[in-house]
């Protein structure tokens, strides 16, 4: 590049007020290569322009073809499908083989991944006996990060990162075998024995039935609508393109980390509360202001800068979030099942508030994903801290298919970012 070109068609001209300087930068599609900035320089030998970009807000780390957002229209597509369409019509493992593969199932192949999905779900003994080390009162979430990374250790294959039929493999391993983890970490809190996956249920069912029932000589039945329910929380859940964990994932995996690795690092990134924990933080918060004449003095802390609404904001949703759209109307059926939430309540009018308040509207704050979510796991009789771990299930497809696009792709290479250096200049011991 360099030197003037203003003419170029597709290219970016920069003029350096600093030296008068001007640069010819390409512009392919919508996006310019930042280190094409590496060139502007100040003076001859400085260190080139780089872009400074905290969070990472405008600063795209991948070519990707699986998920799409237009944040303003509020628009969500796994591989071009809208999500509403796949929320209605299309199962949890479905969205997962597309999400993987790019395309859905035809039936045969579906009945093949099912068949390897379901016999994938045991979990090795010893992952059991190091799982029933944690504290009684241990974090579902910690449980699953800590054992997602011990799964690396049983599967020294897994490293093989750039093997076709290795990642196949470790695909069908993590996908199945998350729900287990899950179920177990429950379990484990209750003081329940584990109790091994039924191959004959769905993957919803299967995940209800081993965290519910008591005990295996005791019965349990799957409520089918509240499955059906879960399952839809599933789809709504499985990817959401570079956000906070899939980055993790990738970052983790352009090192070629093998994917258990990578996917304790994404599932330790959901943990927070400004991420998969949110939900979590929704309904601690809905608990804590407990009755709908509170909400005026929350909003005016909110505005005073003191906490945050929890479930509220997203960083790419400026409109709505269409997630939440789903999840809201899904949340009548399942109380119709289960009865009615008196949480709910308090949600709906702390949302009617918000969204007639300035500073809500000003700030283009929508209840996102995580508003209603927490409040149909709770009603479906999860504990509050198991909320994290029901996002990661699904998640768990999402962080799959981009760490397989991520270790495919000829231009990744390992994550490295450049750094504003702001520390004393070079100094010596007395
Ligand atoms: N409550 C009150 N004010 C908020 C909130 C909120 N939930 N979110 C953002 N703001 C304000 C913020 O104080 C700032 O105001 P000002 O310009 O006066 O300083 C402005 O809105 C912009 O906030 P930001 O922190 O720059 O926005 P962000 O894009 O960096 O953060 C977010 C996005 C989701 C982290 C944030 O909205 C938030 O903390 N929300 C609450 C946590 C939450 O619900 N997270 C779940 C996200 S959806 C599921 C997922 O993807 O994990």
């Amino acid at each position: 590049m360099s030197s003037v070109n203003a003419m170029a068609p597709d290219s970016l001209s920069i003029q350096d007020q600093r030296t008068g300087k001007n640069y010819t930068v390409p512009v392919e599609g919508d996006h310019i290569r930042a280190a094409q900035l590496e060139q502007i320089v100040k003076t001859e030998g400085a260190p080139g322009l780089v872009s400074y970009d905290p969070g990472l807000i405008n600063t795209a780390i991948c070519k990707s073809t699986i998920t799409y957002i237009d944040g303003e229209k509020g628009i969500l597509r796994y591989r071009g499908y809208p999500i509403e369409e796949l929320a209605e019509k299309k199962s949890y493992l479905e969205v997962a083989y597309l999400l993987i593969h790019g395309e859905l199932p035809s039936p045969s192949d579906l009945a093949e991944w099912q068949h390897n999905i379901t016999f994938h779900t045991l979990i090795h003994e010893n992952l059991k006996v190091f799982m029933s080390g944690f504290r009684y009162d241990a974090h579902p979430m910690g449980i699953l990060v800590g054992t997602l990374g011990a799964l690396s250790t049983f599967y020294p294959d897994a490293k093989n990162v750039k093997d076709t039929a290795s990642r196949r493999l470790q695909i069908y391993r993590l996908i199945a075998k998350i729900p287990t983890i899950a179920a177990f970490a429950y379990r484990h809190s209750q003081g329940w024995a584990y109790i091994d996956p039924s191959n004959d249920l769905s993957y919803a069912e299967n995940f209800l039935s081993i965290t519910f029932r008591p005990s295996i000589s005791s019965r349990y039945e799957v409520h089918p609508e509240l499955a059906r329910a879960l399952d839809v929380l599933f789809v709504l859940h499985a990817d959401h393109e570079q956000n906070c964990s899939t980055s993790a994932m990738r970052a983790v995996g352009s090192s070629l980390a093998d994917p258990f690795s990578c996917a304790a690092a994404a599932a330790a990134a959901l943990y927070g509360p400004l991420h998969g924990g949110a939900n979590e933080a929704v309904v601690r918060m809905l608990e804590e202001i407990g009755s709908v004449d509170k909400i005026p003095a929350i909003i005016q802390e909110v505005k005073a800068g003191k906490r945050r609404l929890m479930g509220f904001g997203h960083r790419v949703y400026r409109n709505y979030d269409p997630r939440a759209k789903i999840i809201k109307r899904m949340a009548d059926k399942v109380f119709e099942i289960t009865g009615m939430n008196p949480l709910l309540h308090v949600a709906l009018e702390l949302e009617r508030i918000a969204l007639s308040d300035e500073y809500f509207i000003s700030r283009h704050l929508y209840p996102n994903v995580d508003f209603y979510s927490g409040i149909i796991y709770q009603s479906m009789g999860f504990p509050t801290d198991m909320f994290p771990v029901l996002f990661a299930i699904p998640r768990m497809s999402g962080w799959l298919a981009q760490w397989q696009e991520g270790v495919t792709d000829p231009e990744q290479r390992i994550v490295r970012p450049k750094q504003v250096y702001l520390g004393p200049g070079e100094r010596h011991l007395p």
